[in-house]
């Protein structure tokens, strides 16, 4: 997985880029990961994406618990914000972008009729952080293989214009924002999603938060893939108990912490507890 360290300078300069963009484009669509919709969200966006007409995309859908994308689509909507869920990989959900965002764009065509001008094709712009499935939706969308953009900010590339249907051109360069540094919590669901890379946090902790957050929200998921009696015991004992059921011991009969780490998150990552949120509206 690539990354990049974001340092004030490169923020600065992703934004330069994006206003760059903005300039040419009539709708934006704000990929997020459904999983974490809000922990996935550049904390900026707002500001620089301004009074351009935006869609968020609910992405990797098929990831997510179904039911929480669900109060995701009427968390966003009672903000005014639209939404479509997606699965770039399969291109699910995406046949509906168009006519919302044409829709987004009614009171421009509008004029444009009234003036007696032709509407010409919606400009609509990717915005996401890294990871998300900026390059997957794009080639998706375009129906080929589009060379995926480097995750550096200032990496100038010619663009161009992906016909999308009849009535959409997409920029084919996203725009690539930073994520959320902003607490420790963001961080572990950033990084048990896989948008951040283990090394930033400690791969120990991250699993630990997982398992916490499981035992909560998924108990009945954590006791059927690692064949618990139950998981009422506080998270440590649970996390023990998880590695000692998959032999993640060392000399003396302890648990390998790491190890039995390293094979939660390879679980959760690989869908093997099947599709998870790691945060809802309720926790906000
Ligand atoms: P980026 O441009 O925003 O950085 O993201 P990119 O498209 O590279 O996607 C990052 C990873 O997310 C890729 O997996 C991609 O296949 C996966 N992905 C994107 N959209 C979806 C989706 O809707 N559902 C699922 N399940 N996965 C999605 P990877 O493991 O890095 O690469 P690969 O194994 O697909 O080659």
């Amino acid at each position: 997985m690539k990354q990049i360290q974001w340092f004030p300078g490169h923020m600065a300069k992703a934004r330069r880029e994006i206003t760059e963009k903005l300039k040419m484009i009539d709708v934006v669509f704000e990929l997020v990961d459904a999983r974490v919709p809000l922990s996935s969200r550049n904390p900026m966006i707002d500001e620089i994406v301004e009074h351009k007409p935006r869609l968020i995309l609910l992405n990797k859908s098929d990831m997510a618990d179904p039911a929480v994308t669900k109060q995701w689509e009427v968390y966003f909507s009672e903000k005014g914000l639209r939404t479509v869920t997606v699965n770039s990989k399969t291109g699910q959900g995406l046949n509906r972008i168009s006519d919302i965002a044409k829709d987004l764009m009614k009171d421009k065509i509008d004029k444009m009729i009234e003036k007696g001008i032709k509407p010409r094709a919606v400009r609509g712009l990717i915005l996401g952080i890294p990871n998300v499935g900026k390059s997957t939706l794009i080639n998706r969308l375009a129906n080929k293989k589009i060379a995926k953009t480097g995750d550096r900010p200032g990496i100038t590339q010619r663009q161009q214009w992906i016909k999308v249907g009849k009535e959409i051109e997409l920029l084919d360069t996203p725009g690539i924002l930073w994520p959320k540094f902003e607490d420790q919590t963001t961080g572990y669901r950033l990084a048990v999603t896989g948008a951040i890379k283990d090394e930033i946090l400690d791969f120990g902790d991250i699993a630990f938060f997982a398992v916490q957050y499981l035992k909560e929200m998924y108990p009945d998921k954590l006791m059927e893939r690692y064949n618990l009696e139950d998981t009422s015991a506080p998270p440590l004992e649970v996390f023990e108990e998880i590695g000692r059921k998959r032999g993640c011991l060392i000399k003396g009969g302890e648990i390998d912490y790491e190890k039995a780490a390293e094979i939660i998150l390879r679980d959760l990552r690989s869908e093997k507890l099947g599709p998870l949120s790691f945060e809802r509206p309720s926790d906000f």
